[in-house]
């Protein structure tokens, strides 16, 4: 047994604990920005193959007190790297710090390199060279205050990397930031989904993955393949078994879009680089312009921050029109907004149910819970429009056609 941390974005600790428990890990524990468990190599690996949120998973295998740059590497030339990796396989260290009180973190990171040389040179007679782009092997070093640890990385690549979203300039969410929106929303497979202003596609596609159960490590490589510890009698049964449980692609009641041309290209495009283009709606349309594509369902989505000149005032008169919409349009819809901008909070003019703090990267965010009921103190004028977008949205009901159409 090892003590094990999958860091996670921060906000998703709650969500990353259940998601692990439902996965059969018994003693997940939310930490500050991922959670904490025990079990084996074995438990690694299903939490690798099979989590949506977790970024990577950690295994422990030093700790110690420190005052002094001597301290960490005598630290780190005591843990029995030998039993895990030989210096025929690159090298790595990385390095966090949350208020350590030692001048240079990079020194620190070269201590814990040389110790982890210098102890396999001894016991194995070589040391291992150093790859910082594709290593085979990675070295977490943790440091607080008082505290420094020490793990050896199971993952490889970040988990959120799976499929393709390239970086597009839309600002993609990461797949695992998307995935918790999804838990968070309570969303499930088969209630009908929105994104109204879709980007890449990131939270279209995770959903689409979810609904036909695949499991989000397949067809990717790890790091734990590298390890010592790695018995293919326990990772290949784990994996057939989550290939064989996906099922096969089909029509889903999830719709996507997009007032930008680019970007719903870019979402085809990673939709069908996961096979998935047979699976989602996809239309260019402004959200101003867009109604429900079925009479109840879940609208998740993240709207633009003003982030470029300008873009601030067009955003404050967005969010009272985007707010109006959701009133007369997905009444029966809950809404989730994710946004940086804490204005939208006020000027979208609707009484928010939840708010779920959540970190988009170093962005401060909240995602926004709307339950959209027929309002009670609407025009006439609303009124009629919504029965008539509700006739509407029932029409599209059958068949797989584009919303709006
Ligand atoms: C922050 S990005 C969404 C990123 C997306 N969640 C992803 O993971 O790729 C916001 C998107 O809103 C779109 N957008 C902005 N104003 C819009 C409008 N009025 N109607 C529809 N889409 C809009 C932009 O084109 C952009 O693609």
């Amino acid at each position: 047994m090892a003590d094990f941390y999958a860091p996670c974005p921060k906000g998703l600790e709650g969500p990353l604990a259940d998601e692990l428990q439902a996965l059969g890990v018994i003693d997940a524990r939310a930490r500050d920005a991922g959670v904490a468990f025990r079990g084996t190599l074995r438990t690694a690996m299903l939490v690798n193959l099979e989590s949506r949120i977790a970024s990577r998973v950690l295994m422990r295998v030093g700790d110690a007190t420190y005052r002094s740059e001597d301290d960490v590497y005598a630290a780190a030339l005591a843990v029995r790297w030998e039993e895990w990796f030989g210096p025929e396989l690159t090298l790595k260290v990385e390095t966090s710090a949350i208020k350590c009180p030692l001048k240079s973190i990079d020194f620190l990171t070269l201590r814990v390199k040389d110790a982890i040389c210098d102890r396999l040179r001894e016991r194995r007679g070589a040391r291992p060279s150093i790859d910082t782009r594709e290593p085979d092997v990675q070295v977490h070093l943790h440091l607080d205050r008082l505290q420094m640890t020490l793990y050896l990385d199971t993952t490889g690549a970040g988990l959120f990397r799976r499929g393709d979203a390239r970086d597009t300039g839309l600002a993609p969410l990461k797949k695992n930031l998307a995935a918790g929106m999804l838990r968070i929303a309570g969303w499930q497979p088969g209630v009908p989904l929105y994104d109204p202003m879709c980007g890449s596609g990131t939270i279209l596609s995770e959903a689409a993955e979810i609904s036909l159960q695949r499991a989000p490590g397949l067809g990717r490589p790890f790091a734990f393949h590298n390890l010592a510890g790695f018995l293919a009698s326990d990772w290949n049964p784990m994996y057939d078994a989550a290939e064989e449980r996906a099922l096969p692609v089909q029509p889903l009641p999830i719709w996507g879009s997009d007032i930008a041309g680019s970007a719903v290209e870019m979402t085809r495009e990673n939709l069908t680089a996961l096979g998935l283009q047979d699976s989602v709606h996809l239309k260019q349309v402004n959200v101003l312009e867009t109604s429900a594509p079925a009479p109840e369902g879940m609208l998740i989505t993240n709207p633009p921050y003003g982030v470029r000149v300008g873009e601030d005032e067009e955003m404050a008169a967005f969010y009272p029109e985007f707010g109006h919409l959701l009133k007369r349009r997905f009444a029966g819809w809950r809404a989730f907004i994710l946004s940086g901008d804490l204005r939208l909070a006020k000027l979208i003019r609707l009484a928010a149910s939840r708010r779920t703090p959540l970190f988009n990267g170093q962005i401060d965010c909240r995602l926004f819970e709307y339950r959209l009921v027929a309002g009670s103190n609407r025009t006439d004028d609303e009124a009629g429009d919504s029965r008539q977008d509700r006739l509407r949205s029932g029409s599209r009901e059958t068949g797989n056609q584009e919303q709006n159409d």
